[in-house]
């Protein structure tokens, strides 16, 4: 019999996997406290962009395979109840209230119910909360058995990686939960990818060191493009491309750039230091790649400096505001901190964005010009940064850079041929001049 799935939080993952339930032909209701998010959802409107969820979503309601609902209750019909609420930082550590809240709820609904019924936790918990926290809201319970599966999409290939993973981790409390949770992937992957059964502690540490070391990768390789600047003709990206044919390091997440931002990494960091700082582990490793990111943006500052155009009233078009390509999100997004920056400064700024811009406008508002066409930002400023890398930026060719007032081009993506621009003032990170 086909499973039914019921997934609380419909936040990133949690939206993504809903929908990707429904479009492979589970019944999936969609839990959420957010009126406002439902009433759209149930229309087909996703709140963020995501390629191919819209499409999905649609397709599902039309097929009536999906609905939405703010009843916790309502999991009582289900099978399988995903848990994908927020588990934001404050102040440096995890704040575990949401995920809690929603524990004791499905505790509740679930004690008025026979059959057995698996809870899986997708939210990122810091190692020993499943043990601690969320095993004894639940284990009075006969009927239930819990597993935490940390989920590893990321924004932009959400879809496809939940099609795709490269790996499933199952957290399990006993064998009889983690064989349910393997049912249930047999149902939904025709070619069922590498799963890996462990214990929750284990689930958990194993996606804090995933999110850890991806964040190692970038401030290194961030590290060798700061000390690239300083010698002409020295090029990260030549060094990134020969270093990742060494099958021990590998060829991605080595590109150099402005710092890695985003809801993820920076939030798991953090969370992974305070953690080990509970334990009396300074983990010094992991705060020096928190601080190569933090001054990141610094080396955008100084070679604005050295440009001449850090001062009052000089406009600076930003290329870029989504954390990444292919995303609206600016969570996190380091031209957020850099803008802040640079209006410290008293410097004009305008900002493009193919997807990001409404978004950017909610932290921003009027302090700085929206732009609808590259051409426009571009139009009689003073130098150009790119932030992030997508591919009408790529695409850019020398001549739609001679509307600058002074041809400053700063690439902190490493998005252009260096050889190509060097007939104008053109800088980069990680390339030295
Ligand atoms: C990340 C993890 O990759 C994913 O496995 C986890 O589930 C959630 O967090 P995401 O936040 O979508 O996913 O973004 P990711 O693609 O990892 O990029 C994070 C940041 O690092 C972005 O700002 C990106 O631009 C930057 N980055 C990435 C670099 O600066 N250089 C690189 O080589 C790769």
């Amino acid at each position: 019999m086909t499973k039914k799935i019921s997934v609380i939080g419909l936040g990133f993952v949690g939206l993504s996997l809903a929908v990707v339930n429904a479009q492979k032909g589970f019944d999936t209701i969609g839990i959420d406290i957010d009126n406002k998010k439902l009433t759209n959802l149930r229309n087909g409107n996703p709140p963020f962009y995501e390629i191919k969820l819209e499409e999905f979503l649609r397709n599902s309601i039309r097929k009536k395979k999906i609905i939405f609902s703010n009843k916790i209750s309502s999991i009582i019909d289900t099978d399988i109840t995903f848990v994908t609420v927020g588990t934001p930082t404050k102040n440096g550590k995890i704040d575990l209230s949401q995920v809690q809240k929603v524990v004791l709820e499905v505790a509740k609904v679930l004690s008025r119910k026979k059959q057995s019924h698996l809870v899986v936790v997708k939210s990122t918990l810091v190692p020993t909360t499943t043990n601690d926290v969320i095993l004894p809201k639940l284990q009075h319970l006969r009927n239930i058995r819990l597993a935490v599966n940390p989920e590893f999409l990321r924004e932009g290939t959400a879809v496809q990686d939940l099609l795709e993973p490269h790996l499933i981790v199952i957290g399990e409390q006993d064998k009889q939960a983690g064989d349910a949770l393997v049912k249930y992937y047999k149902s939904f992957y025709k070619k069922l990818p590498e799963i890996l059964r462990t214990n929750f502690i284990t689930a958990e540490l194993i996606k804090y060191s995933n999110n850890a070391f991806l964040a190692t990768k970038i401030s290194f390789i961030n590290s060798i493009a700061n000390i690239c600047q300083n010698f002409p003709m020295a090029d990260v990206t030549i060094i990134a491309n020969a270093i990742g044919k060494d099958p021990r390091i590998g060829p991605l997440f080595l590109n150099a750039g402005p710092g890695f931002g985003g809801s993820c990494l920076p939030k798991d960091l953090s969370a992974l230091i305070a953690f080990s700082k509970n334990l009396g582990d300074t983990n010094i490793l992991l705060k020096a790649v928190q601080q190569v990111n933090k001054t990141q943006p610094d080396k955008i500052i100084r070679i604005l400096k050295q440009m001449n155009v850090l001062r009052k009233n000089k406009i600076i078009s930003v290329l870029g505001l989504a954390f990444k390509k292919n995303t609206d999100d600016v969570r996190e997004s380091v031209s957020v901190s850099l803008i802040e920056k640079l209006l410290d400064y008293g410097l004009s700024i305008k900002v493009h964005d193919p997807m990001a811009t409404q978004n950017f406008a909610k932290l921003f508002h009027d302090r700085i010009i929206y732009c609808k066409t590259i051409k426009d930002c571009l139009r009689n400023s003073d130098c150009c940064i790119v932030m992030t890398d997508w591919d009408e930026y790529k695409k850019l060719q020398l001549a739609d850079f001679k509307n600058l007032r002074v041809p400053n081009v700063i690439d902190s993506r490493r998005v252009f041929d260096p050889s190509k621009f060097s007939k104008i003032n053109f800088r980069a990170i990680g390339l030295g001049v």
